[in-house]
């Protein structure tokens, strides 16, 4: 029995569907299946552009010069088409959609009357019907969000020429690469590798395995405050709406920033290298000091930013405030290249990389006031 799987996930060899994929082919080699995966992610597949010239001038030859009529010779050599896809706002991943669409030189445009459908028959006679299997996994725990990717491949397979032999379907998918999950999904994995073998024994997956490969692979509470907890570990910071920013006043400034950790070195973005200026504020150099420092930042990380010097302190902030002393208007990528010492302060402002406005005295001072550290952005 030849298998060829077809992963259309852009994660490829390290993704979750590849994850239930590759034990599935185990256990059919392991009954004497011959197996090849083919990751969509590698292949060059134009998509299709809908001329029929694969039905008019040229029958069963695309325009496209890609790897596509070489992966269509494998699909008709096979006996098992694997399509292995995540889920991806509940269908299938574009790649796939791509690959799927192009098959259609497979096909010949006449429509016929087989049992009580119409369809297009096959070009090639006698390497039909195949079986299909289809495996995929999802971000939420519940299995019902495949439904429209179900019915999809009900459709697809519905005419005589393709079977859809079984579903693996997997809700909470995202837990398949966890390294500290691996011994409480083993199972499942140990379930996909059964199924692979039972085809390749039986030509069909058992109800026992299929029955198995239904079962939850974790209560959707826990699964859930998991992945929140995961995507929060990001600290990711929601970028603001410039206009309601700029035009908000001094109640929009957030809670001081809190500051980079100790022995941080250059900062990677905007918000850590002004946190880095509060850091490195020199409160000797500043005196008796009193004044806002508003960065209006544009470029890759656009936001606004508030430097605030006051009783021999220096807090950083996200927001505006209404009449700052300096007003320094620039993009991130400029402050972060004079902050890591790549462009002179100087320089970039003689060029007009960066604008002020307010306090031209204070700019000159920034030197001498964020001094403490190598942090220190003029
Ligand atoms: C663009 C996009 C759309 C997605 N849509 C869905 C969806 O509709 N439902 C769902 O449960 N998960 C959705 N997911 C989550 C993926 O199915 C999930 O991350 C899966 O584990 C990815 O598998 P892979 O690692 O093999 O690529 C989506 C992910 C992406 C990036």
């Amino acid at each position: 029995m030849k298998i060829l799987a077809v992963n259309g996930s852009p994660r490829g060899e390290k993704g979750n569907t590849d994850r239930i994929l590759q034990p599935f082919l185990e256990g059919a080699r392991e009954a004497g299946g011959e197996t090849e995966t083919i990751y969509l992610k590698d292949q060059k597949i134009n998509h299709c552009t809908g001329c029929f010239t694969c039905w008019t001038r040229t029958p069963g030859v695309c325009v496209h010069k890609d790897d596509m009529p070489a992966l269509l010779e494998k699909m008709k050599a096979a006996d098992v088409l694997v399509y292995a896809t995540p889920l991806y706002i509940f269908t299938v991943t574009g790649l796939m959609k791509n690959f799927m669409d192009r098959v259609i030189p497979l096909l010949k445009p006449s429509i016929i009357k087989r049992g009580d459908q119409y369809i297009h028959p096959m070009r090639h006679e006698g390497i039909w019907p195949k079986r299909v299997i289809l495996i995929s996994n999802c971000g939420f725990p519940e299995r019902h969000h495949f439904a429209g990717l179900v019915e999809t491949f009900r459709i697809f397979t519905s005419g005589p020429d393709l079977d859809l032999s079984a579903a693996i379907l997997c809700a909470a998918g995202e837990l398949l690469k966890v390294p500290e999950a691996q011994d409480s999904i083993r199972w499942y994995l140990e379930a996909s590798r059964r199924a692979g073998r039972e085809l390749a024994e039986y030509g069909h997956i058992t109800p026992e395995t299929q029955e198995i490969l239904e079962r939850r692979l974790i209560d959707p509470e826990v699964y859930s405050s998991f992945a929140n907890t995961h995507w929060e570990s990001y600290d990711v910071q929601e970028p603001q709406p410039e206009k309601a920013v700029e035009s908000a006043g001094a109640g929009t400034l957030s809670p001081p920033l809190p500051l980079p950790p100790m022995g941080k070195g250059m900062p990677d973005t905007f918000r850590e290298l002004i946190s880095g200026q509060a850091a490195a504020f020199n409160a000797a150099a500043a005196g008796n000091l009193c004044a806002d420092i508003q960065f209006i930042v544009g470029g890759q990380e656009p936001g606004n930013y508030l430097l605030r010097i006051a009783d021999g302190q220096c807090t950083a902030h996200q927001g505006t405030v209404p009449a700052p002393a300096l007003t320094i208007t620039t993009p991130s990528e400029i402050w972060l290249k004079i902050a890591r010492g790549e462009l002179s302060g100087q320089t970039a402002f003689m060029q007009g990389l960066y604008r002020t406005e307010g306090d031209f005295g204070l700019l000159l001072r920034m030197n001498e006031l964020f001094s403490k550290k190598s942090s220190s952005a003029q």
